[in-house]
């Protein structure tokens, strides 16, 4: 089964949004709204540069504290890095730079009830990402800050599920810390002993741990992540082999995997193509083989925030990914169906991809056993899909999504069915309609497009 989920990476959201325009505010909050329910992650790498003070008051007495202890332990090679991963920040660690000043940063009490209500009023189940890079001189994880974040979320009734660590594999690197899994496990057991102390804690899900890069092969697995994104091409982003490079295998039988942090390309997208169109392929075929290999859920980074590879950009305008990823919440169920499609030959076509889901209860009714199917057509030779002859009676649906204005491929306007999608307002999402198919005709799908097909009293009996 797949459950469908969407993170916002926001450490600039919740600064942003002491500073936004209502207007804005309440337009963000529309566009999360459509994508719930779903889990919000506050994490990544800057969750271990991130530490709770609970009182703003105190934040410069205690500031020097914190930034000694992260100046003694990774030296240079972390302002290297953050400037590596974080372009945009980079204004921002020059200043700091040149005030002797880490950048980590501070999560004050008033920003965790900016983004508890924003996930809660939203409809999004809070994820928080503590920093496991505090830590004794034994190296054991030091949990006095968490405490006090846990006190603190005990007092105000937060329910929140945590994580403890971002891709600890990288930590030497980021930081020059070494933590090794057995020590990671120990964090792990003290954290969740903690966990029990608190009520309203008690039951929460604690995840991880996450883990990017367990083995070199697996890099581009765990990590999710696809291209470098500074050379990622149009042409990679259309390749069937780069599409077919993305496959998850079990690491822990029993568990459950998640894709915690997925965009489609890495370090801070590729600026051009992850904003725009073509980074649809990338999203909706990793959405489609991650619900096949039973990855429970897909964590997309970023709802809003740094790089380019976020769902609504920074004018708080959604983009291409974002009206796919409503579409795809709209219409396509947990439940995914074996589906491959062949040639006249009898080969299976590569540039042709589909994944079949139950159609999503909340619209098409499941008793009837409707069906989505959803198709990418990555070619531009003329192929048209011929559905089995179950199907041929029934009514389709069709959501076509095709590149609006200029830019071709790289627009980042989106139609859906020959209509611009946009927001009819800051509190209303457009109504997201499929037109109605004449009865047995075959799926045409434009070149280089992608479409969502609901087969409707599908009858099929998986789905009922
Ligand atoms: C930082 O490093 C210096 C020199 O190695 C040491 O004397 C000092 O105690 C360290 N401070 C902290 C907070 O670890
Ligand atoms: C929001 O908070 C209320 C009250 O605590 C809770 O009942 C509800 O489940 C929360 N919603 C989400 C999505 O977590
Ligand atoms: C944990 O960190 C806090 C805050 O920096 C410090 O006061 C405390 O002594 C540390 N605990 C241990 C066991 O080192
Ligand atoms: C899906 O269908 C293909 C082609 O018929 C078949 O080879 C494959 O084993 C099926 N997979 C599952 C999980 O049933
Ligand atoms: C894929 O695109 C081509 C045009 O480039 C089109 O002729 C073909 O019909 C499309 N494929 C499908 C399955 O519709
Ligand atoms: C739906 O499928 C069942 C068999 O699974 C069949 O008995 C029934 O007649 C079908 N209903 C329709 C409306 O096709």
């Amino acid at each position: 089964t797949f459950s469908w989920m969407v993170s916002i990476f926001l450490w600039r959201l919740v600064s942003l949004s002491e500073g936004l325009e209502k207007a804005a505010r309440v337009g963000l909050r529309t566009l999360a709204k459509g994508l719930a329910p779903g889990y919000l992650r506050f994490g990544g790498t800057k969750a271990d540069f991130t530490v709770f003070l609970p009182d703003d008051n105190h934040v410069k007495a205690q500031l020097w504290e914190y930034t000694f202890i992260f100046q003694n332990k990774s030296g240079k090679s972390l302002i290297k890095y953050l400037k590596y991963e974080w372009p945009l920040q980079e204004e921002l660690i020059l200043r700091n730079e040149n005030q002797n000043i880490f950048d980590y940063q501070t999560i004050s009490g008033s920003s965790v009830d900016m983004l508890y209500s924003f996930a809660n009023c939203s409809g999004f189940h809070l994820i928080f990402g503590l920093n496991a890079l505090l830590r004794n001189d034994n190296n054991v994880w030091n949990s006095s800050n968490a405490e006090q974040l846990l006190k603190y979320c005990q007092s105000k009734q937060y329910r929140i599920s945590w994580e403890l660590g971002n891709e600890p594999n990288s930590f030497e690197k980021k930081a020059g810390i070494k933590v090794d899994g057995s020590q990671l496990g120990k964090d792990f057991i003290h954290l969740h002993n903690i966990l029990k102390k608190y009520p309203l804690f008690q039951s929460s899900s604690l995840y991880g741990p996450d883990v990017g890069q367990p083995q070199k092969h697996r890099r581009k697995l765990l990590n999710g992540y696809y291209v470098d994104g500074r050379d990622a091409s149009l042409d990679e982003f259309l390749s069937p082999a780069v599409l077919d490079s993305f496959i998850v295998e079990k690491i822990v039988p029993g568990k459950k995997v998640w894709l915690g942090e997925t965009g489609s390309a890495f370090g801070g997208g590729a600026p051009g193509l992850s904003d725009t169109y073509v980074a649809g392929f990338m999203w909706l075929d990793k959405l489609g083989l991650s619900a096949k290999l039973g990855i429970d859920v897909v964590i997309r980074q970023v709802f809003v925030g740094a790089g380019s590879y976020h769902l609504v950009d920074s004018n708080f305008d959604p983009l291409p990914d974002y009206w796919l990823s409503l579409l795809y919440k709209k219409l396509v169920g947990p439940k995914v169906l074996n589906v491959t499609i062949f040639t006249h030959d009898g080969d299976q076509n590569r540039h042709l991809r589909v994944y079949m889901h139950c159609a999503r209860n909340n619209r098409y009714c499941i008793p009837f056993g409707d069906v989505t199917l959803i198709a990418l057509n990555l070619s531009k030779k003329t192929t048209t899909i011929h559905l089995p002859k179950y199907f041929s009676s029934k009514r389709i649906d069709a959501y076509r999504l095709e590149p609006a204005g200029e830019g071709g491929l790289s627009s980042r306007n989106i139609q859906l069915n020959g209509k611009l999608l946009v927001m009819v307002d800051e509190r209303t999402l457009p109504e997201l309609t499929g037109s109605t198919l004449p009865v047995g005709s075959p799926l045409q799908i434009p070149g280089l497009t992608f479409a969502f097909y609901v087969i409707r009293d599908a009858n099929v009996s998986a789905c009922k």
